[in-house]
């Protein structure tokens, strides 16, 4: 019989957790990976690893071109769970509130996302992966069978934020928090290049009233 539309064929083996600023992506796809035995692909981490790049050059954000070139002289790679960026561990120097200050911004050029997502796009089509970020199941890898997006109110998640110990002592008061995720979620949901969006075909979690544990159960009884 003759196929009139191209058809793509989904992948049973991604699953893609997309979703705003302190939601629990990381959480929750780190113990769905466990539980599934598949890789986790923190793919925020990329972006905070070459911001931490950026910084360390001394670059300003808005000098594209500077920043643009440095990608061709990075190596992003991930090896038992830690981030290492051109053959060093950084896992501990990327949640501060500088990285948070200034990696939205480098995340919107869209020449740095064609470098990230290429890396990205080439762990995910290995299959058993479990891809956490932005614009997982939009564009990195939308033929992905199940795909979820993870929302909570933004009181919910600067609370979380705040208990949580990789960052704890780097934000004063709570509304500083909140002032800091609005304005990340407002840039990566404006950027124009794979801009923060429900993929289509998602399932969409609100997990303001749920725990960790339950958020990972529901994910697991879409997938099983
Ligand atoms: O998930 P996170 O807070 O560690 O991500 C840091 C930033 O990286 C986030 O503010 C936007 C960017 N990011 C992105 O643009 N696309 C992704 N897939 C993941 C993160």
């Amino acid at each position: 019989m003759k196929k009139t539309r191209k058809e793509t064929k989904m992948n049973d083996k991604v699953v893609t957790i997309d979703g705003p600023v302190g939601v629990g992506k990381s959480t929750v796809a780190k113990i769905l990976s466990k539980k599934l035995n598949y890789t986790y692909l923190d793919t925020g981490a990329m972006y905070r690893a070459f911001s931490l790049k950026v910084l360390k050059a001394g670059i300003k954000v808005d000098d594209i071109d500077k920043i643009v070139s440095l990608t061709e002289v990075t190596n992003i790679e991930f090896s038992g769970g830690k981030i290492f960026l051109d053959g060093r561990d950084v896992s501990d120097l990327i949640r501060t509130k500088e990285i948070d200050d200034i990696v939205s911004q480098i995340a919107s050029i869209p020449e740095v996302r064609r470098f990230m997502r290429s890396a990205q796009r080439q762990i995910a089509s290995k299959g058993y992966v479990v891809l956490e970020g932005r614009d997982c199941g939009t564009a990195i890898y939308p033929e992905a069978k199940y795909k979820f997006f993870l929302t909570a109110s933004v009181e919910a998640r600067a609370k979380r934020r705040m208990n949580d110990e990789k960052y704890s002592g780097k934000y004063s008061s709570l509304e500083e928090v909140i002032e800091s995720i609005n304005k990340r979620d407002q840039i990566d949901m404006s950027r124009d290049d794979s801009p923060l969006r429900v993929p289509e075909g998602s399932i969409v979690i609100d997990t303001t009233n749920l725990s960790i544990d339950e958020v990972v159960n529901l994910i697991l009884s879409y997938i099983k």
